[in-house]
């Protein structure tokens, strides 16, 4: 690995992180609205932790910047130490955020310094590398959580009013059919011999993905709507049995941010009229599964997604366009990457001969393999050097706060 490039990468990464925090005030940045999300005085303080814990802490004669911190930003390492409990990390008023902007700044000289000393071996670097993609995952979960909390104030300030407000009009549903065939997924295991991927992402392997079609984009929230308006979320026939006891609990009705007309949406930039040819978001599973049985479709597996979407273009609507919105494609795009996470048909599990990181690392993906399906192609909050076709983000079925939509699939005549 290089280590300049990786420096160089390692600077820009850390930067993105304040540049996103920099719209907070500090009393947004404590704001946990719910036990899923974070502040984002948290997620800036974790991603330092991270680098200080797993990188610099590999020399054994490190001296933590704050030993008492250790325990509030250890987010579920268990084989580290003890943790703040998550549904509480908004009681830490202390550290302030001017202290944790500080921590940052103190780890970024250290780390720094040992980029100039040449003091990071491969092992290291692979290490430093990680974090810089893990950072990249907060700084998206930073944003879908901000939204969550500003929804949440009777105010429903907008996080940033100076947000560019981009539409098209979405192409008509086109289907692409595939024929039965075996495909090569996933991406070569740890240590990193290629570009960059996480562990659970490996080994590559074969597996035989039957005939099927692909919608060539994601549903619309026009074609939600006739969803909605055809009585969707009141037929038990369309939901799975725990989605529709979600449903008759938390009275679900509608998209997470739509309001009680559906006309308007809570968006990072504030409410907005819904514009019907942009990609449907801000759905559970649940919903996403609801909705394809109710079109006499499917949701597509995550190998069927890959297939398609391996080789394609990696660019789209993503956090590096500045719109934090889905927005429909012009010139027919078919979307893969950005936009909104497409959920899958498929279960978070293991690849075939998989094996966790070694150590502590072990536990950032592999222990999760339980009750989450897989989202695939990244939003308008994920960062485009972050992603790859391979990329299987996962979270459980009722999670409605992430930049998620769906494309649908159908089996082969
Ligand atoms: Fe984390």
């Amino acid at each position: 690995m290089d280590p300049a490039a990786l420096a160089v990468r390692y600077r820009a990464v850390r930067a993105c992180s304040l540049a996103l925090a920099a719209p907070l005030s500090a009393e947004d940045a404590m704001v946990q609205s719910m036990p899923d999300a974070s502040p984002a005085k948290w997620h800036l303080a974790h991603t330092t932790w991270f680098f200080e814990r797993f990188v610099l802490a590999r020399h054994p004669d490190y001296r933590a910047v704050e030993p008492r911190w250790d325990a509030l930003f250890n987010s579920y390492y268990q084989s580290v130490g003890p943790m703040h409990a998550r549904p509480r990390r908004g009681l830490l008023s202390r550290p302030s955020l001017d202290e944790v902007r500080d921590y940052r700044e103190t780890v970024d000289a250290r780390i720094a310094r040992r980029f100039e000393a040449g003091d990071f071996d491969e092992a290291a670097m692979q290490v430093l590398l990680l974090g810089t993609h893990h950072e990249q995952q907060h700084q998206e979960l930073l944003l879908t959580d901000i939204k969550h909390a500003l929804w949440c104030n009777p105010l429903t300030p907008a996080y940033r009013t100076d947000l560019p407000c981009l539409q098209a009009v979405a192409t008509p549903l086109r289907w692409t059919t595939h024929a039965e065939s075996i495909v090569e997924v996933g991406a070569d295991a740890w240590p990193l011999a290629q570009a960059f991927a996480y562990d659970n992402e490996s080994p590559r392997h074969r597996m035989l993905v039957a005939a099927h079609a692909l919608a060539q984009r994601p549903v619309s929230n026009a074609e939600f709507r006739a969803f909605i308006d055809d009585g969707g979320y009141r037929d038990p026939a369309l939901w799975l049995s725990d989605g529709w006891d979600r449903v008759q609990a938390d009275g679900w009705s509608r998209p997470l941010y739509w309001d009680d007309d559906g006309e308007r949406e809570f968006t990072l930039g504030g409410w907005r009229a819904i514009d019907p040819h942009a990609p449907v978001c801000h759905l559970g599973y649940y919903e996403a599964d609801a909705f394809a049985r109710w079109a006499g479709a499917r949701l597509p597996t995550e190998f069927e997604w890959e297939r398609a979407a391996a080789g394609q273009r990696l660019d789209g609507n993503l956090l590096d366009a500045g719109v934090l919105h889905p927005r429909a494609a012009a010139g027919g795009d078919a979307q893969w990457f950005g936009d909104v996470w497409e959920w899958t048909a498929s279960a978070y599990a293991a690849y075939p001969g998989f094996r966790p990181l070694p150590g502590s690392l072990g536990e950032y993906n592999g222990k999760f393999m339980c009750g989450s399906f897989v989202l695939r192609g990244g939003s308008c909050a994920t960062p485009r050097d972050h992603l790859r076709a391979s990329y299987r983000n996962f979270f459980a079925p009722s999670a409605r706060w992430q930049f998620s939509g769906l494309r649908l699939a159908r089996d082969a005549a």
